[in-house]
């Protein structure tokens, strides 16, 4: 294929020496002229293992071009990548106007062009900067339509500096999000191959999910680091105690626990978070990440108050009280908060959860109720149903095919429903839907 690559960075040059090794034929585009000299005597502009030797093969091989010519560079080739810096701000923004400009310029360069040409973003951008930046510059500059007179796509980048093309060869997934099935195709034909899941996705997933990529792997860092701290306070090795940490691949390096919900709760989470953090206290140990934990799970019980406030009614029902399905524990359940909060603030509030039957209750989560929640004791009814009825806004805390089955037979178009935990079940029109993460 004949590819042209905006922006010879760490990215554009990688991708530009492992196109080209790969066969295809590569025009890089920079507006810096000491990065397309060097290139041009085979050499590259970034510090890399392999990348000298890879880029002086594929320049010998003539697979290679370099210019600063932007409108010959889109002629010549039949897919763009851009990879131009987005670099931040002093308050964390970022800086467009390097897309900005490519893109003014691939645009006019493509209105002279009478061939379908597939547009890339490889660069790491905020969420809607394609539909709301890129698409319409584009469409301005070329007096063409994305996605019906040209591709249009975003495919975030994985490579990590230093491992840079083995990266490109074994990348983790490669992630394509576009509204246009040719742009797909293209891609296919130049990623198809690698040994990794090919995903195509919307726009906006794919330009979010880099973001939380790259967040994911910060925190596990932070994470790895704070609990090393702490416990070195306490006189232990903490590569032991993160190697163990690996070794559960159940709970730990698992899927477990990284699905967008509600809050967390019950008798050992906050508990035992509260007791580490303490621990770092008193031996002068900061841990602003694990610090910080707690006081984001609020946040997110807040969020689900605040949406069934939305709601302008006074009647609300809530399905499920405890802290996690299968469960009657209530001790420290972020759906108890919900309704005490709710309660407070004058809610008329009836609650259902199976597992939680008053006259079945024994032991501790009895004496809970009966000494910590009385209150919310008198407002558990004994069935879903009934819920359903009562409330104007439905707060769906517990999912499962009966839950399902309630909501769908009962949904009226005056509800609201605030789901926290993510049911299939919609009201019928003019009833209104609220998701905590979706
Ligand atoms: N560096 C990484 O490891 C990495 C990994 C994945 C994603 N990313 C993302 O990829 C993007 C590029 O990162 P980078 O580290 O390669 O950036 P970089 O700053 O090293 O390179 C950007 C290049 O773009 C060129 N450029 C600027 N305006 C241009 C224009 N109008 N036309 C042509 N070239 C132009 C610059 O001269 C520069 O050579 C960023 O959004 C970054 O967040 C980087």
């Amino acid at each position: 294929m004949k590819i042209s690559i905006f922006g010879l960075g760490y990215v554009g040059a990688v991708s530009m020496a492992c196109l080209a090794r790969d066969g295809h034929e590569v025009t890089g585009v920079d507006v810096d002229p000491h990065k397309l000299d060097m290139i041009r005597s085979g050499r590259s502009p970034i510090v890399e293992e392999g990348i000298q030797d890879l880029t002086r093969e594929v320049v010998a091989s003539g697979r290679v071009q370099v210019t600063n010519d932007v409108a010959a560079a889109i002629r010549d080739t039949e897919l763009s990548f851009v990879c131009v810096g987005t670099p931040s701000g002093p308050n964390g923004s970022q800086d467009m106007s390097y897309i900005r400009r490519v893109m003014e310029s691939i645009g006019a360069a493509l209105a002279k062009k009478q061939a379908f040409h597939t547009v890339v973003l490889r660069s790491t951008v905020q969420p809607g900067t394609l539909d709301e930046l890129v698409r319409p510059t584009l469409e301005k500059a070329s007096g063409k339509v994305a996605d019906r007179d040209f591709g249009l796509a975003f495919q975030p980048e994985f490579l990590r500096e230093g491992t840079s093309i083995k990266d490109y060869d074994r990348p983790p997934i490669t992630i394509v999000g576009t509204r246009s099935t040719r742009a797909a195709e293209v891609l296919r034909a130049v990623f198809g191959h690698l040994p990794c899941e090919f995903v195509v996705t919307s726009v906006g997933v794919a330009e979010m999910q880099k973001y939380a990529a790259n967040a994911f792997h910060a925190v596990k860092i932070t994470f790895a680091n704070e609990i090393g701290r702490l416990a070195r306070a306490v006189n232990v090795d903490a590569r032991e105690v993160m190697a163990l940490i690996c070794k559960d691949t159940h709970l730990n390096i698992s899927p477990a626990y990284l699905r967008p919900g509600f809050a967390f709760g019950g008798s050992c989470l906050p508990k035992d978070l509260r007791a580490l953090t303490y621990m770092g206290k008193t031996r002068d140990v900061v841990t602003p990440m694990l610090g910080g934990v707690l006081g984001s799970n609020r946040a997110h019980i807040d969020a689900a108050i605040d949406a069934v406030m939305q709601g302008e009614t006074r009647r609300v029902g809530m399905i499920g009280l405890s802290f996690k399905k299968g469960t009657d524990d209530l001790r420290e359940s972020p759906l108890v908060s919900v309704a005490e909060r709710l309660i407070g603030k004058g809610y008329d509030l009836r609650i259902f959860d199976p597992e939680v039957n008053l006259s079945r209750l024994i032991g501790a989560n009895k004496r809970f109720i009966e000494q910590s929640i009385p209150h919310i004791g008198k407002l558990m009814v004994g069935s879903c149903e009934e819920v359903v009825r009562h409330g104007d806004t439905i707060l769906v805390g517990l999912g499962g095919k009966d839950v399902e089955a309630v909501l769908a037979a009962g949904l009226q178009a005056k509800h609201l429903v605030v789901d926290v935990v993510g049911v299939a079940a919609r009201g019928p029109a003019g009833s209104r839907y609220h998701g905590i993460c979706w």
